[in-house]
């Protein structure tokens, strides 16, 4: 349908972020000068209540472990931190655009889903960049939401017709020759994320082939994604199986009991994040 040139130019573009509102655009402008102030991020965001209200839900959300409630933008951001607030802005716009298609407010649960699940093993594991595991699992399937914005009718297609999904996303490539995981990456490097969160969208589907840089960013997020697809929480994703699942546990080294309260903490919130995940979008 798309070939990976056309898909390519699609992601381009959109990595100029036109999806987006134009105050959004400028945000971020502001967001990547590091002579700016946060008392400047927070009046600019405030100058947009829609923008506020959304941070403010968030930070306010059960989705971030925090207690007390936080009632000004200017707390929000420093709640979230700078990094997970743009990330937050840039997912919830997206999604926000597509939100009417099948099955997007399933990959929406599902990116929350993932993002707690990263968090915790980030916890569970000492590990010294619990936020950016949980932003990595926050944006780790973006690279699906251009799909649903140039080939809506393919997407409804997919979902309704689970024959031409086959698990190592081949499927994707077909269609629109890049897989999600391609196109996840290419746009935030553009978007100017690190690579700590880039490499997990780039790799969760296939850890193996991380670099040893930022392999364990990326076994969490497939450790995350594995647990939340195995409840019954999942998007078109690929289940590796009990084998390759002890694998990741195995290489993170985590003890088998770390696991059973990771699945029985996510059983405990999966009924919440169903529920929830829609009101914060
Ligand atoms: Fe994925
Ligand atoms: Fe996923």
């Amino acid at each position: 349908m798309f070939s990976s040139d056309e898909f390519a130019l699609l992601i381009e573009d959109l990595s100029l972020l036109p999806a987006i509102s134009p105050t959004t655009r400028r945000l971020f402008e502001k967001m990547d000068d590091p002579e700016i102030s946060l008392s400047a991020i927070s009046s600019f965001i405030e100058e947009d209540p829609g923008l506020a209200s959304r941070l403010l839900k968030v930070a306010n959300s059960p989705f971030y472990p925090y207690s007390g409630t936080v009632g000004s933008v200017r707390e929000a951001l420093i709640r979230l931190g700078l990094s997970s607030s743009r990330g937050i802005i840039l997912t919830t716009s997206l999604f926000d655009r597509i939100r009417g298609e099948p099955g997007v407010l399933d990959l929406w649960a599902h990116s929350l889903a993932v993002s707690m699940t990263s968090r915790k093993i980030g916890v569970a594991i000492r590990c010294p960049f619990v936020e950016e595991v949980a932003l990595a699992g926050l944006l780790h399937d973006i690279g699906k939401i251009p799909y649903y914005m140039y080939a809506p009718e393919q997407m409804r297609k997919a979902s309704r017709d689970l024959d031409i999904q086959t698990p190592d996303c081949r499927w994707e490539k077909e269609l629109f020759g890049l897989d999600h995981m391609e196109v996840g990456a290419r746009l935030v490097s553009t978007w100017r994320f690190p690579s700590i969160i880039r490499q997990p969208i780039r790799w969760h589907e296939d850890p193996a082939m991380a670099p040893a840089m930022e392999r364990t960013a990326v076994l969490i997020v497939s450790l995350a994604d594995q647990v939340v697809q195995g409840f019954g929480m999942g998007h078109m994703g690929n289940l590796v199986g009990q084998e390759g699942l002890f694998r990741l546990v195995e290489e993170l080294q985590m003890t088998e009991d770390e696991l059973i309260g990771l699945m029985k903490d996510f059983l405990f919130d999966r009924e919440m994040i169903r529920q929830r995940s829609g009101s914060v979008l």
